[in-house]
């Protein structure tokens, strides 16, 4: 059972300036949630109980979104408004929240979390990929965690021209959605496949070992890529392609798309 989640949301939002200057991405609205509630949501539909959110300093906003407000209670309560309420009712969950200090990268921002995982294998979710799918798309990484007991990655195929914003695996087939991987790059000019990372990772506590033993990668920054490239040379990694439709806050046109589908989908559901 994986019952705990880290969310890193600490980077600075570079492809989304200069909204991101004031506005943490993982707060752009989806809606009329933030894009994170999303993914707090799709953690929580897949049994996860404890969340560990990784923030930097520009965004402590994401703490209070998640806490309770009581001006803004007192004030609906004063105009009849209680039945708004529940809209701003602060989170059951246990959440928790860590700062990175310095930006030094997606692996270091994991790193952060060793004692919040204590020893147990945990989810990574990155907040940035957001899937309106009815079912949480941690569920099948789980489901593969529990059946081949090693790290497990969300894939996507996706289009060569895409591929250079991602990390890309070399993997084999298994059966249907299933790969064995051999290794894994960030972001390659020459993707060894187009099979795409998409932000959902079961890891086992053992990564934090690799973490520690990796060296500054793409960019001058501490990759979980390559601390996963690491781990999957030693040991078996499990890759789960999705056939979901994924989108990808950090460019435009796929926030743009993400609004459209989710009033969609809320128009349906209030017919
Ligand atoms: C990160 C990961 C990358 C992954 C991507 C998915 O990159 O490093 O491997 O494919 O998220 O969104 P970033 O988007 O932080 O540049």
């Amino acid at each position: 059972m994986i019952r705990k989640a880290i969310i890193p949301a600490a980077g600075y939002g570079i492809r989304n300036l200069p909204a991101t200057k004031v506005i943490p991405k993982e707060l752009f609205p989806i809606g009329n949630k933030p894009a994170i509630d999303y993914v707090v949501a799709e953690a929580v539909q897949a049994g996860v109980t404890d969340i560990l959110i990784v923030l930097s300093r520009n965004k402590t906003e994401v703490m209070n979104y998640f806490d309770r407000s009581p001006e803004l209670e007192s004030y609906l309560i004063e105009r009849q408004k209680e039945s708004l309420l529940p809209l701003i009712a602060p989170t059951t969950l246990r959440i928790q929240y860590v700062r990175q200090q310095d930006p030094l990268g997606l692996g270091h921002a994991i790193q952060l979390g060793e004692s919040f995982a204590a020893g147990e294998p945990f989810a990574i979710m990155l907040p940035d990929q957001i899937s309106l799918s009815r079912t949480s798309m941690l569920s099948p990484l789980i489901k593969c965690f529990e059946q081949y007991r090693t790290n497990v990655i969300g894939l996507q195929s996706m289009k060569q021209e895409l591929l250079i914003n991602y990390g890309v695996v070399s993997a084999s087939r298994i059966k249907a959605r299933t790969y064995d991987i051999d290794s894994i790059v960030e972001k390659p000019s020459v993707p060894p496949s187009q099979l795409a990372v998409m932000g959902r990772y079961i890891v086992k506590p053992n990564i934090f070992d690799k973490l520690r033993q990796t060296k500054p990668g793409f960019n001058g920054e501490i990759q979980l890529t390559d601390a996963l490239n690491n781990a999957c040379q030693s040991s078996r990694m499990i890759g789960y392609a999705y056939n979901e439709r994924w989108y990808d806050t950090s460019i435009e046109e796929q926030y743009i798309k993400l609004q459209h589908r989710a009033l969609q989908l809320k128009t349906r559901n209030n017919k």
